[in-house]
């Protein structure tokens, strides 16, 4: 059932281990990386008391002294003050701290941002390991090394590109996320399904109880085939200077819509939901994809509860949000759209009224 995805990316490639029961093997996979004698596991609080606690217990048990420090779950959080906490603490636990330190992040997307980025800034730079326990993290936030925290002035303008030296993906931690948690991962598979491979659609369609109710072994090659698609993207795009923006299918009118309803308000995979449709609606005006491609991908969608529906946006707004973000690209909204299930391509020629449209249509 084990599987081993390579994040090939030269000398800093990495495996992603996809399987029941490893968070117990952190240990062993931390002594191979060689001349490790400290570990700061940081763990989220939701899972410190569980998961965080099987990490340094695999640890210890490989002789490596760890510690665990407490990241206080949820995105609002993910500040310079909980990241100079953690600086903090983890000096005072061990000041004279070099090299041989691993950080391991152990939770959901957020605390894999912020470990990752006291990993990159500790020393300027220690080894990192991620064991994500949420299928989000799974399948795209603990692979490819985005790591970092968010400012005043918006989401992850502080970070790093700073690859880890392995990932544990354990399937068992899945049994325990909360159901509106497990659809957010599920909607980052359809969003790789789209971007890359049809086949992972007939996939999710076909196994869709078995995820919902978190099979093992569905989940192993569910989140095995994703990990491979958002590595091999990864791989030809390290630093997103073009295609790993392919990743963003869905996620710019998913994020104007986050930001009007308010983070915590929808989650973040219903949002991708709705920005997926809505970049498939316009796909579709627009003559790229026939109308019939659409609807596989809503029937999927909805198979998985997640909406595709959503009323009451206002277009207008939508169209602002999305607008701000331009400052960053040049000037131009873009949006990733499909030319095909499994191909997409990048557009700076977004205009208003096709997204008043789309939006529009969400009601
Ligand atoms: N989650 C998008 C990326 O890693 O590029």
């Amino acid at each position: 059932m084990e599987q081993t995805i390579k994040v090939e990316l030269g000398a800093r490639s990495y495996d992603v281990r996809v399987g029941a029961g490893l968070l117990d093997s952190l240990g062993a996979a931390a002594g191979e990386l060689g001349s490790v004698r400290q570990a700061a596991v940081i763990a989220d609080s939701n899972i410190a008391s569980s998961y965080g606690r099987r990490a340094v217990e695999s640890l210890a048990s490989s002789g490596i002294n760890a510690t665990m420090f407490e990241y206080p779950s949820g995105e609002a959080n993910k500040t310079l003050a909980s990241f100079s906490d953690l600086i903090d603490a983890i000096f005072a636990i061990a000041p004279a701290i070099d090299r041989d330190l691993l950080i391991v992040a152990c939770g959901g997307g957020v605390t894999g941002d912020v470990a990752g980025y006291v990993a990159a800034s500790t020393l300027r730079g220690v080894r990192w390991m991620q064991c994500p326990t949420s299928l989000l993290a799974d399948v795209d936030a603990s692979v490819g090394g985005k790591t970092g925290i968010n400012h005043a002035s918006g989401k992850n303008l502080i970070g790093a590109f700073y690859q880890p030296s392995g990932v544990l993906v354990d399937v068992e931690t899945l049994k325990t996320l909360p159901p509106e948690e497990l659809r957010s991962g599920l909607g980052e598979c359809v969003k790789h399904a789209v971007i890359r491979d049809a086949t992972l659609l007939d996939f999710i369609a076909d196994n869709t109880r078995a995820i919902l109710d978190c099979q093992c072994d569905v989940m192993c090659d569910l989140i095995a085939r994703n990990v491979a698609i958002k590595a091999a993207v990864v791989a030809g795009d390290e630093r997103e200077a073009g295609e790993r923006a392919h990743l963003n299918f869905g996620h710019t009118v998913g994020h104007a819509i986050e930001t009007i309803v308010g983070y915590g308000t929808i989650s973040h995979g219903a949002a991708v939901s709705l920005g997926m449709i809505a970049a498939n609606d316009m796909a579709v005006s627009r003559g790229l994809i026939a109308p019939a491609d659409a609807a596989c991908v809503r029937d999927a969608l909805e198979a998985l509860e997640l909406p595709t529906t959503y009323s009451g946006l206002d277009a207008e707004q939508v169209w602002d949000v999305m607008q701000r973000d331009k400052k960053a690209r040049g000037g131009r909204v873009r949006m990733v759209l499909p030319a095909a299930i499994g191909k997409v391509d990048i557009f700076d020629d977004i205009n208003a009224a096709e997204v008043a449209r789309a939006v529009a249509a969400l009601g």
